[in-house]
């Protein structure tokens, strides 16, 4: 199987992750922050040390400003409804995933929030003007995906972390398609909270994810529970990352999301950009080049995530994608990608469309078979 299905959950992972989760089943699988022995000691330990890599990784300087979660969505869901009030202006993108749209629109139902969606351009691209336009006196939120999780397109965080800044505002940012693959630096960029997955770019396993949230920022939990900490109060403890942690933490997958973060420290986020763009440009270039084909999101040559969208014809994409697997086993996602709204602006709504997306293991040579599998399905239907 070809997989280019990174966008979705990166695979495979580093031979270490499997050996640190492994480890921790077998020799320490307790409870961590809730006993005194030396296995749970030894398991907070690793939370710790996952907490203190992914701090260095996002320049982070406290790394109990960092919580986990099981993913994004738990983790933008703990910022979004822990933060945002009644009456409040919330503006976000029109390329947001469901994980952030979904959220805010439910408070806007029940608390009566207001909602801006500033559009993009069919690429995805956003423009400061159109931002800075909808920023009323009312706005104390702004939500954003660092790389839209269809096009691929990278929204200039530290552009709208200044903006933010003067404004008033807070900057959430949803970094679900860009931990592990592009430098994040959450001080320079003014990013006031910061949701990612453990499971993609960041090459943990599933049930891994984290929140950051700025040190000057009290978020009402959304998960009550016992923290092993300040067990004698009746409220959630204040002390982070306890506020943010009710119940018992995913230890075997943060001994694994640790290995993960180490792989990407050692290689750096920027080398591994550089390869997995190259590897977009070269399925673009090929992509472009079959008649037929229509490739979405930045131009060949631009800056971009390691994912293409395209479609073939007049086909359905689910049905080119169910063609992929089937006749030439390489692993692709078809339909609306959870991002109804980026398909709008990229006018794809009809179809959906199929998404490519690269990781840091993919090859030039299975960037070459997708693209000559894309040439005979493209030739089949002409
Ligand atoms: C931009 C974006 N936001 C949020 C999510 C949700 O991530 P998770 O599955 O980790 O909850 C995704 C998942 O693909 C995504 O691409």
């Amino acid at each position: 199987m070809i997989y280019l299905d990174h966008a979705a959950s990166s695979w495979p992972k580093p031979p270490a992750v499997l050996e640190a989760m492994q480890e921790c089943m077998l020799e320490y699988g307790a409870n961590p922050g809730r006993g005194s022995h030396a296995m749970a000691v030894r398991a907070s330990r690793t939370l710790f040390e996952c907490r203190k890599n992914l701090a260095r990784l996002f320049h982070i300087k406290n790394p109990n400003h960092i919580s986990f979660a099981l993913n994004t969505t738990m983790a933008l869901n703990q910022a979004i409804k822990g933060f945002v009030k009644e009456g409040d202006h919330v503006v976000c993108t029109a390329i947001e995933h469901n994980s952030v749209r979904r959220p805010l629109e439910y408070l806007k139902r029940t608390k009566g929030v207001q909602v801006s969606y500033v559009r993009t351009n069919e690429r995805g691209e956003l423009h400061m003007d159109d931002l800075a336009e909808v920023i009323t006196s009312a706005t104390t939120l702004i939500v954003c995906n660092h790389s839209s999780n269809l096009l691929g397109s990278i929204l200039p965080l530290a552009e709208i972390g200044q903006l933010a800044k003067e404004r008033g505002a807070r900057l959430l940012v949803d970094a679900a398609q860009t931990a592990g693959t592009l430098p994040i630096d959450v001080e320079s960029m003014g990013i006031d909270m910061m949701a990612f997955p453990g499971h993609k770019a960041l090459l943990g396993p599933q049930g891994t994810g984290g929140l950051y949230v700025h040190p000057d920022i009290e978020l009402e939990p959304i998960l009550h529970g016992g923290t092993g900490s300040q067990s004698e109060e009746i409220d959630q403890p204040t002390v982070r990352p306890d506020r943010y942690e009710a119940g018992t933490q995913n230890t075997v997958g943060i001994a694994g999301l640790n290995e993960g973060v180490k792989y990407v420290l050692e290689q750096g986020p920027e080398a591994i950009h550089k390869k997995e763009w190259e590897l977009v440009q070269q399925i673009m270039e090929g992509l472009m080049g079959i008649d037929g084909v229509t490739v979405f999101g930045p131009e060949l040559g631009q800056n971009k995530t390691g994912i293409v969208a395209f479609n073939v014809r007049q086909v359905d994409s689910s049905e080119v994608a169910f063609i992929l697997d089937q006749s030439f086993q390489i692993a692709v996602r078809a339909g609306y990608h959870c991002s109804p709204l980026a398909h709008e602006m990229a006018r794809t709504m009809e179809r959906g469309a199929v998404r490519a997306s690269v990781g840091c293991f993919t090859t030039p040579e299975e960037a070459e078979a997708l693209v000559s599998a894309v040439k005979e399905i493209a030739a089949t239907y002409r």
